[in-house]
């Protein structure tokens, strides 16, 4: 058998999503260099529809950083949403709350402006790889990988970064002893479309009913993307149009309000958990996003999330290469976690605000309807909800 060919790196990233690109963008404009390995095919990442909200801290670390201003000429800036419930439209006014918005800029694209600017950039990112391997974390860190053609690589840098996703390989490198993962499992997923229609709505709809909840969120103008919540078994297969659309006039339709329907293009079952890995640090292994936490989809902070993360993560490697002060380094775990552990509680209060639990008793539903008003008949629940979904101050 032929030697692996022997690369060397500062920072060996595992995963090319938003998270791995964007910190290998980072690194680079300080000078400090990284290889991204990722298993998957550039055509299948930029292929699998994720969520599409950006929070304002990452679109401004997209254009400032100079990744591409693509997400302010074609993305929709958002200064609301609508909070629907007993048939009434509410309205959180983030720009009048906290002075703030989102964009409406799915994660596809910020996958395709990081990627392209990687690739303009000469940065080392290899697609499609295969039998990778992390090996000594704690030290000296090696990766082995199999490119696309066949060759036999081992990479050695002084640092591994996880960015692979829900399904982290990095993430087991801790020992059982050194790590807590914390779970919480919900009754519900998503079930969610892509459809040809106009736009119903100029902002998101989240809507609780008795039914259970909706999702009106838009993708351009002529295809949007809907939600609806149901049962993590259920099959895609058993829901043609009619009967998708007869779910979301359940959930949405009312007083004069009306869903614009059409053939739906897309569906699939969004699984729905709250998990997290802490220490976000083991040895000279850093997780970041996904890798080390999953919130429910309610909300969009996923990539948001993942974003910060990687902003932290690179202040610390920054200042270790540039400033030879591990400090900031040392902190990335606590200052990071501190960011996932309010977006695990945005998460999961979002979730079950909205969600209707099929056994759902009398008193529940009541209970729901009384904590809804509650946040819409107050600023301070509304400026609450703001201030979380447009994302909060980054950590300092
Ligand atoms: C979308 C997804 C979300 O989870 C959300 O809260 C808002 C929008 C989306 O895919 O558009």
């Amino acid at each position: 058998m032929a030697a692996r060919t022997i690369i060397t790196t500062q920072v060996a990233i595992m995963g090319a999503g938003p998270a791995g690109l964007m910190l290998s963008h980072l690194l680079a404009k300080t000078g400090i260099e990284s290889t991204v390995i990722e298993v998957r095919s550039h055509q299948d990442i930029s292929e699998t529809v994720r969520a599409g909200i950006l929070e304002h801290g990452t679109v401004n670390l997209l254009v400032d950083s100079g990744v591409s201003d693509r997400v302010l000429r074609e993305g929709d800036r958002h200064d609301g949403i609508e909070l629907r419930f007993n048939g009434e439209s509410h309205r959180v006014d983030f720009n009048d709350l906290v002075g703030e918005a989102v964009w409406l800029y799915p994660q596809t694209d910020v996958f395709l402006d990081l990627a392209a600017r990687r690739k303009a950039d000469g940065g080392d990112v290899r697609y499609s790889v295969t039998d990778t391997s992390v090996h000594n974390p704690e030290g000296k860190p090696v990766v082995h990988f199999t490119d696309a053609e066949g060759v036999e690589y081992e990479l050695r840098a002084d640092f591994v970064v996880g960015a692979d996703g829900s399904r982290s390989q990095c993430r087991s490198l801790v020992p059982e002893s050194a790590r807590t993962r914390y779970f919480h499992e919900y009754p519900f997923a998503w079930f969610g479309i892509l459809a040809e229609a106009p736009r119903s709505s100029d902002e998101l709809i989240y809507a609780n009913s008795a039914n259970g909840f909706a999702l009106i969120s838009q993708r351009t103008e002529t295809v949007q993307r809907m939600y609806f919540q149901c049962d993590p078994k259920e099959n895609v297969q058993d829901w043609d149009d009619d009967r998708i659309w007869a779910e979301f006039r359940n959930r949405v339709n009312g007083n004069g309000f009306e869903l614009n329907e059409g053939p739906v293009i897309d569906k699939m079952v969004l699984p729905f958990r709250s998990f997290v890995q802490a220490p976000m640090r083991y040895g000279n292994l850093f997780l970041v996003g996904d890798a080390a936490h999953t919130v429910p989809p309610t909300g969009a902070k996923g990539l948001n999330l993942a974003i910060h993360d990687v902003k932290v993560l690179f202040e610390g490697l920054d200042s270790h290469y540039n400033s030879r002060s591990g400090l900031l380094l040392d902190s990335y775990g606590d200052r990071a976690l501190e960011r996932v552990w309010k977006a695990q509680q945005f998460s999961y209060w979002m979730t079950t605000m909205l969600h209707t639990p099929a056994d759902a008793d009398d008193f529940s539903r009541a209970r729901q309807l009384g904590e809804l008003n509650s946040v819409v008949s107050s600023r301070h629940g509304l400026a609450y909800l703001a201030e979380a979904y447009t994302g909060w101050p980054s950590a300092t």
